[in-house]
This record gives C-alpha cells, sequence and structure tokens, in this order.
C-alpha cells in the first residue's frame, strides 16, 4: 500500500488528507474560513495566510492520530504548490518541506487544478481517459481534456469572472451574504426564471471561452430599476449561468468525441440546477455524467494526496525543490486570455 499525506492552503480552505492508492480516505480534516472573511464580503488573501498558519499544525497531528500513523507511515507527502493566493499557498507548501525534510519522505507539489481534475477518479475508479472535464469554481472556470496523468489540453477559460465569482458579487448586489453561491441558489428556489431579461456572454460564439462580466452588469442594472424582487433576480441570473454553460459544455463535447464522460468538479458544482444542466446534456450525447461528492468537489486535500497517488503510479517523479505559484496553468501550451480565471 502507497499512502499519502496531502494538504490544501490555496484559498480559504485549510485542509489535510490521508490517502492509500487504492481510493482510502483514511482521514481527513477541512477547515472552511467563512467566518474570518464574511464581514469582508469576500476572502482577504492576508487574513487566509494567517488562519492556515495557525490551523495547519493540529489539524496533521489530528489527521495523523485518527488514521493511527505516523509520518514514518507515510510514503510521499503532497501539498498544494498553485495556482491560488500566494500567501496561503506558501503556508502550505513549506509546510510540505518541512515535513518531508523531517521525515526524508519525498515531496510532491501539487497543481491544484490537477487535483480537482483527477478527483473524479479518486470515487469513480472505472473513470478512464480521456474525459472532458468542466471545472467551475470561485477561481476557475474552464473546459478541460483530461487526456491522462500530466496530460491536460484546455479546450476554454473564461476571458473575465469565474463562474463562481459572479455568483458570489450577484450575491453581494442582492444583499444575501457571503458565500454567495448557496446563497443565490436558496434564493432562486422562489422566483421565475423568466422574470428578468438577462444576457447570455458567447452563447454561440465560434470561439470556446467563457464570460460572465457582462451578465453581472446586466444583473447590477436589473437591481437598480427597484422593479424585480430578489427571487427573480436571483432565478434569472442562475438560468443565464445554466444556459452559458451548457453551450460552451456542448462545443466543447463535439470537440472532443473521444470524451469517455461529462465530468464536473469546483464548488459551483454544488448547484443543482447547474448540476441538472449538465447531466440532460450528457444524456443528450449518451455520455456518462460524473459529479463527485461535493465535499470532493469543493476545496479540499484528498484530491491533493490523490493527484499525487496518480502521479506515483504513472511513474513521474517530483520536481526536486518545487515553487509556491500564483499562476500555474494546467496546459502549458494553452494561449493566456484576459483575466485567465484566478482568484486574486
Ligand atoms: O471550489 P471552491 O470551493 O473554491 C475555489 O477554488 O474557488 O468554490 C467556491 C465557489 C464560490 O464562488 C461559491 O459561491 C461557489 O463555489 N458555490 C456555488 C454553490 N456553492 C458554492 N455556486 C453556485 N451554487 C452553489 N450552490
Ligand atoms: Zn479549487
Amino acid at each position: 500500500m502507497t499512502l499519502v499525506l496531502g494538504i490544501e492552503s490555496s484559498c480559504d480552505e485549510t485542509a489535510v488528507a490521508l490517502v492509500t492508492d487504492d481510493r482510502r480516505i483514511l482521514a481527513e480534516r477541512i477547515a472552511s474560513q467563512e467566518a474570518e472573511h464574511r464581514p469582508f464580503g469576500g476572502v482577504v488573501p492576508e487574513l487566509a495566510a494567517r488562519a492556515h498558519a495557525e490551523r495547519l499544525a493540529p489539524m496533521l497531528e489530528a489527521v495523523l492520530a485518527e488514521a493511527g500513523v505516523t509520518l514514518a507511515d507515510v510514503d510521499a507527502i503532497a501539498a498544494t504548490a498553485g495556482p491560488g493566493l500566494i500567501g496561503g499557498v506558501m503556508v502550505g507548501l513549506v509546510t510540505g518541506k518541512a515535513l518531508a525534510f523531517a521525515s526524508g519522505k519525498p515531496l510532491h507539489g501539487i497543481n491544484h487544478l490537477e487535483g480537482h481534475a483527477l478527483s473524479p477518479r479518486l470515487v469513480d475508479p472505472g473513470l478512464g481517459f480521456p474525459y472532458l472535464l468542466l471545472l467551475v469554481s470561485g477561481g476557475h472556470c474552464q473546459l478541460i481534456a483530461v487526456e491522462g496523468v500530466g496530460r491536460y489540453r484546455r479546450l476554454a477559460t473564461t476571458i473575465d469572472d469565474a463562474a463562481g465569482e459572479a455568483f458570489d458579487k450577484v450575491a453581494k448586489m442582492l444583499g444575501l451574504g457571503f458565500p454567495g453561491g448557496p446563497a443565490v441558489e436558496r434564493a432562486a428556489m422562489a422566483g421565475n426564471p423568466k422574470a428578468v431579461p438577462l444576457p447570455r456572454p458567447l452563447i454561440g460564439s465560434g470561439e470556446p471561452h467563457f464570460s460572465f462580466a457582462g451578465l453581472k452588469t446586466a444583473v447590477l442594472r436589473a437591481t437598480e430599476t427597484g422593479r424585480h424582487e430578489t427571487a427573480d433576480i436571483a432565478a434569472s441570473f442562475q438560468q443565464a449561468v445554466c444556459d452559458c454553460l451548457e453551450d460552451r459544455a456542448r462545443r466543447a463535447i463535439r470537440a472532443m468525441p473521444e470524451a469517455s464522460a461529462l465530468v464536473v468538479a469546483g464548488g459551483v458544482a454544488a448547484n443543482s440546477a447547474i448540476r441538472t444542466t449538465l447531466e440532460r446534456l450528457a444524456a443528450a450525447h449518451g455520455l456518462p455524467f460524473i459529479a463527485p461528492p461535493l465535499r470532493l468537489c469543493t476545496d479540499n486535500a484528498a484530491m491533493i494526496a490523490w493527484a499525487a497517488q496518480e502521479r506515483i503510479a504513472a511513474g513521474l517523479t517530483p520536481d526536486a525543490d518545487p515553487q509556491a505559484r500564483p499562476r500555474w496553468p494546467l496546459d502549458p501550451a494553452a494561449e493566456p486570455v484576459r483575466g485567465a480565471g484566478v482568484k486574486a
């Protein structure tokens, strides 16, 4: 058995997990920093880094104790090395380096996006390459052809905001609080998705990318008229996001006929309207639809440990001295576009 200790600290979740190569999560902890950031209506990088630094050591102890193992039983350490808020990434990566140095075990600096991209295989051993991944979170909105471990082709990204970022900003405009996604979804339940006419940026466009900035501005204008119920605005906004994701994903499915499945990951995948939309789209193309359980969709350390397991199994050797990177595209050949969808 190979045992990997994973650490995640790239945004506002501090997380630690122990994962085996036969897909067992022996122990895991995820500490959200919602309470720290709520007064500011968004993630404050400096506060996030401090919170990671305070929490990591006790969480590491707790996870090792719960699994009944010590560092000596661990085969490798995995820590997120980017992309993300640089202060937090450094806290996790340096902690990983210290543990690796003290225990003499190898350290894998993991790309957070690779963690999301491979997480569905942690729960679904039958999911084979290649598959089409829609990664929708607070920091990212990308369509990725996952062709193998370490082999990712970015088909599309956002030219401005990420989908989750749009949810968070709309929640702020509507006075629904932080984090915005779940609040908008709750409000939308009581609203009419056809009540407020809103744009669907880039739908039907020849280019593959996403855009949410224009939609966000249109929501602001609709709010300012004072003519619409909050629930109707929330429902209409959510419907517009569903339509955009569906249109862009459909284009990617056509561009990737070899895909074995449509997979969704990232915090926005928690949204049931979005899940239902994607499920229907996959079915219409005869593709299985795979959405990992929510605690694996949002940021967590099990996916970071699992990405290291996949890299070990694929025979990839880790960088000798990985550096913390605020930006780290999964597909180095992808053309940079405006925004690039990294929360900062
Ligand atoms: O993956 P994640 O936990 O962290 C990042 O890497 O960003 O995603 C968090 C994002 C936030 O923008 C949050 O508002 C959004 O996911 N989110 C949702 C829902 N739950 C979380 N968006 C829409 N509907 C939801 N139910
Ligand atoms: Zn993430």
